[in-house]
């Protein structure tokens, strides 16, 4: 089987926006604690910041990070987590004990450490407009005022700053804490945005769309939202989580597939409700929370024994393990979040350690990579300047969840530097794949290339462990380039069920 892919360095979809490689702390099971936050853990500083989790996290490399929920922000008091007193509480989202150790302070200290910008989510769920401005005035006001001299009394001088704000989560959601109908979620996040913009005209404002593609009220809920807030916010958000059902890995695959879709209605509709309102102004998609997650797996085990323990502190819940096909699907997502920068402006993958994460620890223990670690690493580091619009001609596959969807699916950069990136998924679970690629305008060489696949001895079924982590990308034999004045032509074999990258570098710009 031959897939033919075309491309012109001239053809882009636009700029790759460092956004786009975001990721998600929530308090929730062990993301913070015992995740990232272990006082007593050999590896942990003064503050209590495990070390060894820290190191992978700048290895990972996301840009910016969600905090503090998620559905735990929908019930949450964010001051709980402030200055010397810290109340312990019942966190109703996940039927767990808070015992709000960690907190703002903490998380903007760690964030910094991190390297990321911080995205702060306020509660729409059970509080509400005064609120959000209350902790808007709290990080952002530089002094003078109660709240601001309370941050500053609480050993932060300088305002956080802190610029990306969600107006709640998942508002839509029947298990959201205060959940709303759309008319009366899109009526507070106006209100609370505009608040929100008086105290400080230079936040960037996410307001909640669906928590699903499947949700009953997807569509529907955006444009009574944003007839309310387009005026005053910056984003909506969508969320998408993907997972193999009754063995069906075709769908699986398609992943990447069913989220262009996605993210494709959400934009048409966008477009629909501004121009119904005659605005002149664009809005994004926050894809702020994204990832494969074994939903079944919470509903009928994680859930029961949350039930069964009663009321704890950070229990273990949602630590998938992650497969090599769960990589692979995880590679086709971030190529779909590539292919479609005209409309995402950032995304989030969900969550960061510990909790459906690439980074997992255990207490007093080791850190390590998740299978799925490894695309996003290298999607964050080597995915700069221009998205490239390519065309996929060849075999085809039929899905029982998404229909016909290309064997190989492909997404392209084109950086300042002249470094370029290919990355391909090969949805083909039996056979390998060659690949040939026509890049028009640019000549071009491969100077690596690298597959994630079932490793040798394992099936695609293979996780990493604490004990050992076979799932990462290796060397691919035979990716070749050969270019001429119009531009390059690259062919290469990909493994059967894989996720790859090329890299390459620029010899020549072929044509004006
Ligand atoms: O990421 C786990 C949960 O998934 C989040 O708390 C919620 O927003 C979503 O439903």
């Amino acid at each position: 089987m031959t897939v033919h892919i075309e491309g012109d360095a001239g053809r882009v979809v636009g700029p790759v926006p460092r956004r786009l490689f975001g990721s998600f702390v929530e308090h929730m099971g062990r993301s913070v604690y015992t995740g990232l936050y272990e006082p007593d853990h050999s590896t942990s500083d003064d503050r209590g910041f495990r070390g060894d989790v820290l190191e992978l996290v700048r290895e990972l490399g996301p840009s910016v990070l969600r905090y503090p929920g998620g559905n735990f922000v929908s019930g949450y008091r964010w001051e709980d987590g402030v200055g010397p007193d810290r109340p312990v509480r019942l966190d109703p989202a996940w039927h767990s004990v808070e015992s709000n150790r960690f907190g703002l302070h903490e998380f903007a200290a760690w964030a910094e450490a991190a390297g990321a910008e911080v995205m702060y989510a306020v509660n729409l769920g059970t509080r509400g407009i005064q609120d959000a401005a209350d902790v808007l005035e709290y990080c952002n006001h530089p002094g003078g005022t109660e709240l601001s001299e309370r941050r500053r009394a609480n050993g932060a001088d300088r305002p956080f700053g802190f610029k990306l704000w969600c107006l709640g989560n998942e508002m839509d959601g029947p298990w959201q804490i205060g959940h709303k109908t759309a008319d009366e979620y899109g009526r507070l996040a106006a209100e609370t945005a505009r608040l929100m913009r008086m105290i400080d005209p230079a936040v960037e404002l996410v307001v909640a769309g669906s928590s699903h593609a499947d949700m009953p009220t997807f569509g529907s809920w955006e444009r009574t939202v944003l007839r309310h807030t387009a005026e005053l916010v910056d984003h909506i958000s969508l969320h998408a989580y993907y997972q193999e059902l009754h063995g069906d890995t075709d769908s699986y695959l398609a992943s990447g597939a069913a989220l262009d879709r996605f993210i494709g209605t959400t934009a048409g509709i966008i477009d629909e409700t501004l121009t119904e309102l005659g605005l002149d102004k664009k809005i994004g998609i926050s894809v702020d929370e994204w990832n494969v997650w074994d939903l079944r797996r919470w509903n009928e085990v994680d859930q029961a024994r949350l039930a069964e323990g009663g009321w704890r502190e950070h229990p273990r819940i949602i630590e998938d393990d992650y497969t090599v096909t769960d990589a692979v699907v995880v590679g086709s997502l971030l190529s779909s979040l590539l292919r479609n920068v005209d409309r995402v402006t950032m995304a989030n993958q969900a969550q960061l350690v510990n909790v459906i994460a690439p980074i997992r620890t255990e207490p007093g223990g080791p850190a390590w990579r998740q299978t799925t670690f490894h695309p996003f690493q290298r999607v964050a580091a080597l995915a700069s300047g221009v998205s490239l619009r390519l065309s996929v001609e060849g075999d085809r596959i039929r899905t029982a969840q998404h229909g016909e969807v290309d064997l190989v699916d492909v997404a392209a950069t084109a950086g300042e530097s002249g470094r370029g990136a290919v990355f391909l998924t090969n949805r083909a679970t039996a056979s390998p794949t060659e690949v040939r690629i026509r890049l028009r305008g640019a000549r071009y060489g491969v100077y690596a290339a690298e597959t994630l696949t079932t490793p040798e001895g394992g099936t695609r079924h293979t996780t990493n462990t604490a004990a050992a982590q076979p799932v990462r990308p290796v060397p691919l034999p035979g990716a070749a380039a050969t270019s001429d004045p119009g531009g390059t032509t690259i062919t290469v074999t990909l493994p059967p069920l894989s996720w790859t990258v090329l890299q390459l570098s620029l010899q020549a710009a072929s044509h004006a």
